[in-house]
């Protein structure tokens, strides 16, 4: 079964992250079928939105570690995570996440992409990149204290901490929260009628609320830049080794 899910009904794309015995962690064969999937839908006249989701009882967990500690992508430049990250920043349609769970790094950051985010009452999301030695992507660390503020943007980052789709909602993360059971249907229904709306009049509207997409795209590159350092350093490779050995990580023997 493959690991990215595709299907159009009535207009609507519906991409699904399917590896769910990892909690739907991206490898970077993943991030190329999401930006071919992502790449199909822009493409076809016939496709007018595009729901993000994953299967069981997670969104996602993100990048896989160890994917990333052993084929460390080049973030800042051409890679499979930056090629998603320009696909989903600058997609033409409309997109919408249904946040059907735990959305850990860039399963909350790529929400900051998204027209509209839908999240089951169960969903939990956290930016932990501090905490694995590393430092934003996606342009959070631009987009994120542009919506709430340096201070509470700082307590997510700094900390990693996990909020819940209440609070997710409350800070902006998220549009609307719903039992979990309903939250397919929920989405369907949202999607059918955007699909159902004038297509250039909202293509242009998303386009018109975008902020400069040339910011964005330099902030992704200055994130990266730093990222990769980070990601071939050693208080990465401390976070990975503590996160499989099922241990806290020793950032003490690092200098400050
Ligand atoms: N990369 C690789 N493997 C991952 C993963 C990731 N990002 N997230 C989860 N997994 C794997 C676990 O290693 C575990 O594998 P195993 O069954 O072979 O031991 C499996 O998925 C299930 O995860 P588990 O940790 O047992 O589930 P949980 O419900 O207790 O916790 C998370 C779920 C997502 C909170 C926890 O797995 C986690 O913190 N993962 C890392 C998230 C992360 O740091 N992402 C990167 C952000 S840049």
């Amino acid at each position: 079964m493959s690991e990215i899910l595709t299907s159009t009904l009535d207009g609507v794309t519906t991409i699904t992250f399917n590896r769910p015995d990892k909690k739907n962690a991206l490898t970077l064969a993943m991030y190329d079928a999401i930006v071919d999937a992502l790449n199909a839908a822009a493409a076809d006249p016939a496709v007018r939105v595009v729901v993000l989701t994953g299967a069981g009882d997670a969104f996602t967990s993100g990048n896989d570690l160890i994917d990333f500690m052993r084929n460390p992508p080049d973030i800042a430049g051409e890679s499979p995570v930056s090629r998603f990250l320009a696909a989903i920043s600058s997609f033409p349609k409309i997109l919408v996440a249904a946040v059907n769970g735990l959305g850990v790094g860039v399963g909350m950051t790529m929400l900051l992409h998204c027209d509209l985010v839908y999240a089951a009452d169960t969903a939990r999301l956290s930016m932990p990149f501090t905490q694995l030695g590393l430092v934003p992507e996606a342009a959070s660390s631009l987009l994120v204290p542009a919506m709430i503020g340096h201070r509470k943007a700082a307590e997510l980052f700094l900390f990693g901490d996990t909020v819940d789709a209440a609070r997710a909602a409350q800070l902006g993360f998220v549009n609307e929260v719903v039992p979990a059971a309903a939250l397919a249907d929920h989405v369907a229904a949202k999607a059918r009628r955007l699909a159902a709306a004038a297509p250039t009049a909202l293509r242009l509207t998303k386009q018109l609320m975008k902020p400069a997409i040339a910011d964005i795209a330099q902030r992704m590159k200055d994130e990266g830049a730093l990222f990769g350092e980070q990601l071939r350093g050693p208080e990465f490779a401390e976070a990975v080794a503590a996160f499989f050995a099922k241990r806290k990580p020793d950032f003490q023997q690092f200098a400050a």
